[in-house]
Order: structure tokens, then sequence, then C-alpha cells
């Protein structure tokens, strides 16, 4: 999704800014530019591409500046092109702007601006917006009594049909820098003599960690020693500073080759971190400090919905199996973007539980105030203290992986499902789980680290079945129970950094029409776990391997797999049901990863992909 970086104060507005657009990178994007007060006006640079080939168009003026906007633009009206490009400019020369959102109504906004004179560079919504701004600052009084900038941002945005995230300039106002979010994450930061406009917390933790997070129809109003915050219809707004724990180092690659690699690699210290503080000192559950729910309002409970999209919405359906398994509380998943208009009947005493790594996800959003709306009780399992997300749900589970930038969610989507493991347990403990099974439980979430520890030791020997594997355009994820959110999740990650065709089903459908695609050229990694699946998960190998299909087995150690039966075995300590979904997600992690590499894709930022879909 667009990366929005805005500066206000010294005069290094272009460095700033330039380094705020690398640390967005990760979200995706494919052009990219800025607007910069170098001194004898306002300047705009934009380029398509790498944030680089911005840095190589800068001349020394346009790295100081006091005053700017710039922007990583992931398309959505118009094509890649320098003019689609942000900053977008009035045709007045009258106003700059940045926007990340979309806006509905561009189209009758774009007639009527046409009526009065206005002309148009781009194909894009946010350049409607820019010349409405301009058009209403035309109109505004120049009397003193207000600020006209302000005041005509103001006007503007209450036509407004969509979502925004904007940061706004105008040349009669080189003292002023206008902020504003709607639907689209908006951050203010406060400085020394300066302040910073982000999309994202990451873009300007190396000017300040002081921030303070803007709500929906909130504009901010920035000068270089001072700020104010009032609502589109004018009511001021108190701001309320939060501190960022925010540690610089997490946003470096430090030994590895990509983020992806690296935070493959961190998953026994996000473990380690989700679960610190959260066992009873019996050793025989979990809890969580920020639920505001007490046991007797969760005994009420008498079902959960989940809601996410990709990565978070496969954890949703392990904890499906987690919760019903040792909690006997019925769980119900859903796609946020299907849940937030299907108008779906609840009963009063359902849960609503939103996941989301990066919190600003606008389905999960969406379906999230839908369920507010509608008056249920809401919980958010999330990785970004102080996301959209985190502030709007009714309580809350923070997962404490430390930022994930890498594309592809590897240990977010492990913590997740360790996060639903344990609230499982505390669910569970709260119902029937007895106290022996409570500390079975602990024991093997405790044990987590060193065994996934173990498993990333596979790496050179999973690399070495990756490359056997590259050559494939398609490949089936096959798993059953528990492991068919695993397989799902192993063919969303293949799919996405590889771009191999990659699809995930129960083992069990194979015979329902997949097994049509098996032959030579089509691949499928079996997930396979001892217990009482385990028989019929061999014959779905057998059936498989009788049709010339390979097979890859991903399987824990004390299942039994007959020699030659397949292609390739990577195995995985023996372990307690509840971590299985965890373990088995490494090897696959790797697998994707390897392949990925193997056939020279961006794997940290895979083509067309952003890290936060906040457009819907
Ligand atoms: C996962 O690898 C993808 N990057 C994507 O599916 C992601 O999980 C999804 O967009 C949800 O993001 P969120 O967890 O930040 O809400």
């Amino acid at each position: 999704m667009c990366g929005i970086v805005g500066y206000i104060g010294l005069d290094r507005a272009g460095s700033v800014m330039l380094d705020g657009l690398k640390r967005l990178e990760y979200r995706g994007y494919d052009s990219s530019g800025m607007v910069v007060s170098a001194g004898k006006g306002f300047e705009q640079i934009k380029r398509t591409g790498r944030v680089v080939k911005l840095e190589e168009s800068l001349k020394e003026p346009q790295l100081g500046g006091n005053l700017g906007i710039s922007h990583t633009r992931w398309a959505t009206h118009g094509d890649v092109s320098e003019a689609n490009a942000h900053p977008h400019t009035s045709s007045d020369g009258k106003i700059s702007l940045v926007h990340n959102g979309v806006i509905e109504n561009y189209n009758g906004m774009k007639d009527f601006l046409a009526g009065k004179g206005y002309t148009f560079q781009s194909e894009t919504d946010s350049e409607a917006l820019c010349n409405l701004i301009a058009y209403h600052y035309d109109k505004e009084p120049k009397d003193g009594k207000k600020n006209p900038f302000h005041e005509a941002v103001r006007k503007s945005l209450r036509h407004v049909e969509g979502t925004y995230g904007i940061a706004v300039v105008c040349p009669d106002f080189p003292e002023d820098l206008i902020g504003a979010r709607k639907g689209s994450p908006l951050i203010v930061g406060i400085g020394k003599g300066e302040h910073l406009l982000a999309s994202d917390v990451s873009a300007i933790t190396h000017c300040t960690q002081n921030v303070v997070y803007l709500d929906d129809n909130e504009v901010v109003h920035l000068k270089k020693d001072n700020f104010s915050i009032s609502t589109v219809s004018s009511k001021s707004v108190e701001a309320v500073i939060h501190k960022v724990d925010w540690d610089t180092s997490e946003a470096e690659l430090g030994d590895y080759d990509h983020f992806m690699q690296k935070e493959i690699f961190e998953q026994p210290t996000s473990l380690e971190n989700g679960m610190r503080g959260r066992f009873s000192d019996d050793g025989s559950t979990a809890f969580f400090g920020g639920l505001n729910l007490n046991p007797q309002e969760l005994c009420q409970i008498d079902r959960i919905l989940f809601l996410a999209c990709g990565t978070a919405w496969h954890s949703c359906l392990v904890a499906e199996y987690l919760i019903e398994r040792f909690a006997r509380i019925p769980v119900e998943v859903e796609y946020a973007s299907e849940f937030r208009y299907r108008n779906a009947p609840l009963d009063k005493n359902t849960l609503v539980v939103a996941i989301s790594q990066s919190g600003e996800t606008i389905d999960t959003l969406g379906a999230l105030r839908e369920a507010k709306r509608k008056g249920f009780r809401t919980l958010a399992i999330n990785n970004s203290v102080g996301s959209t997300i985190a502030r709007e749900s009714d309580g809350g589970i923070y997962q404490h992986a430390g930022s994930e930038i890498g594309v592809a969610s590897t240990k977010a989507f492990t913590s997740q499902i360790m996060i639903c493991a344990m609230l499982a347990l505390y669910l569970g403990r709260l119902r029937d789980l007895s106290y022996g099974d409570g500390v079975q439980i602990v024991n093997a979430l405790k044990k987590l680290p060193e065994q996934v520890k173990e498993i990333l030791k596979q790496n050179d020997k999973i690399a070495a079945v990756a490359k056997k594997f590259a050559k494939y355009e398609d490949c089936l994820f096959l798993g059953r129970q528990l492991m068919f959110p695993i397989a799902l999740e192993g063919a969303l990650k293949l799919k996405e950094i590889s771009y191999i065709h990659a699809e995930g089903y129960p083992a069990a459908e194979m015979k329902h029409g997949p097994i049509a695609l098996i032959c030579e050229d089509c691949p499928s990694v079996f997930l396979v776990t001892s217990g009482e699946t385990f028989s019929k998960s061999l014959a779905n190998v057998q059936e498989v391997k009788a049709r010339k299909g390979k097979v890859i087995c991903i399987a824990t150690e004390d299942c039994d797999i007959p020699d030659g039966l397949v292609d390739e075995t990577i195995l995985v300590p023996e372990c307690h049901e509840i971590v299985k979904p965890i373990l088995m997600s490494i090897p696959i992690q790797l697998f994707s990863y390897h392949v990925a590499l193997e056939r020279g894709c961006d794997v940290d930022k895979p083509r067309n992909l952003a890290k936060s879909v906040t457009v819907e």
C-alpha cells in the first residue's frame, strides 16, 4: 500500500523524507515522489520504479528544505507512470498533496472541477482531491480571520466518499503542513523544532519516538514548533502522545540476505517474547492482560467469530480447531471482506476476534467496525502497538513478535497461532480442561523455541529439496485436520513469493476434483502427523504416487513413513497436538523461501503485493 512521509521544521526535509520512504519500501509500491521547499518555492520530483531512482534524481538543495511531502505509490487508479505518481499538484499550482486510500466519488469531483476550469494530468482519484482543495482554497476569504489553507482542506474532505490518509502543502503557507485521515492510517511524529507525518511509524522512528495516532475524520495542522488537531467538522481534539518502543535494529537486515529469511530465523525469539509473562504460577494455564473481559464474562461466551484476511485468516482456521478441541466453544471463521457485507445473524453471546499483523488491513478493520456497530464484544490479536485495529477493539492481545518487514508473513503467523493456542488453553481451563492437561500444554508451549531451532538446522536440506522442485509451475499442499490450515498457508507462501500456482486442500478432498491435476509436473506437499488421521494421510499419498505425482512429505518424527513411498521427507520433532501447526509451518516457510530464491524472485517485495492492504 502507499506510503506517506511529510516533514516540517529544520533544513533537512528532503533527506528525512527520503530515509522515510526507504523504510516504507517493504510495504510494496511501484513509483515514488516528493515535493520539497528548496528555497525558491516548491520543487516536485517523481519517478517510477524503486526509491533509489528518486534518490538519484535529487540534487543537494532538494535534500534540504524545511517543508515537504513524499509518497510511495501502490497503484489503485491508473497505471504505473510518472504522471500518476504522487505528489499531485493542482492545475493552478496552489496545492500539492499525497494520498493513501480510495476516493469513490472522484469522477463526480473531476466533472465538477473540469467545469470550473481545472485540468488533470493523471488518471488518479488523488489528483481530483488535490484540485478540489485548490478550488476551495481559491474561494476561501483571505481576510486573516481563518487560515484559508486549513479551511480549504477541511471543507474539501467533507465531500469525500471513501478513504484517505493525506499530507498537503500550499506555497502561500510555507510554514504549514496539513494531514488528515479517514480509513487509511496517519501518524504525527513530534520532534525538536520539527514535526512529521507518516502512514507507518517505522518511517519516522529515526527522528522521534513520540507519536500521535490520528483517528478517522481528524485533521492535523503542523508548524515546526507546534501542532493542533481538529475534526473535519472543526471540533478541536486533544492530542494523546505515545512513546514508541521501536527497536530500530528490527528494521535492518543484519547478517541476513532477506527480511523474510531473518524473520523465519527470528521465530524462536518471537515465540518466546509472545509467551513471556503469560503463564500462570501453577503452570497450568495462560492469561492475558488486555482482554478487558473477566472470567465470568468469558464463561458467558457461547460462540467465537474470527475475522481476518490472508495468512491471518489461516491463523483463524487453526484457532477454530484448537478452541473447539480444547475449550469446547463453537468457533466460526469468516473472511473479513465477506463478513463486513454479509449481514450475518449472530447470537448475542458471540465474541468477535480480529487477527491482523499490521492492525491496519482495511477489510479486517471494516469487519471489526461492523461487529462493533452490532454491539458485539471485540478482541484483536495484533502485532502493531497503537494500530487502528488495536485502538478500536474492546480488548486485545499483542503478539510482541517484533516488526515484520517481509511481505510474506512468517513469524507473525506462528506468533498468531501460538497466541490462539494459549487462548484455547485459557478458555479451556475456565471450562472443562483439567489441571493435568493444562500443565502438559504449557510445557509443550515452553519447548517450542528450542524445537523451532532444531527445525531451522535443516535449512540446507530444505534448500536442496526446494532446488529440485523450483522448476514446477503447479503444486498442491495437502493436510488433514489441524494440518489443513497449514496446507493453505503453505500454498499462499509459495504462490506469493515464487508465483507458482499453488493450492491447499484437505487431503481427503483430493478425490473430489484436485486429483485430476496430479501428474509428473504437479508435485504435492503432504503435511502428515501421527494420530487418528495418519493412516488415511498415507493412503492419500499412495493415491498421488500411483498417478506419478511427486511427493514431499513433512511429518512429525513419530510418523512411520514407509521407505520409498515419498520422494522427499522432512521431519519435525514429536510434540503435543496443540503445537503441531507451529512446528509444521517452519519447513513450509523455508521451502517457499528457497524455491523463490531459486526462481530469482524478489522475496521481500514480491510483485503486485503490499505488506499492509489499506485499500479495499
Ligand atoms: C501473508 O503472507 C500476506 N502478506 C497477506 O495475506 C497478509 O497476511 C494479509 O494481507 C493480512 O495482513 P494483516 O495480518 O496485516 O491484517
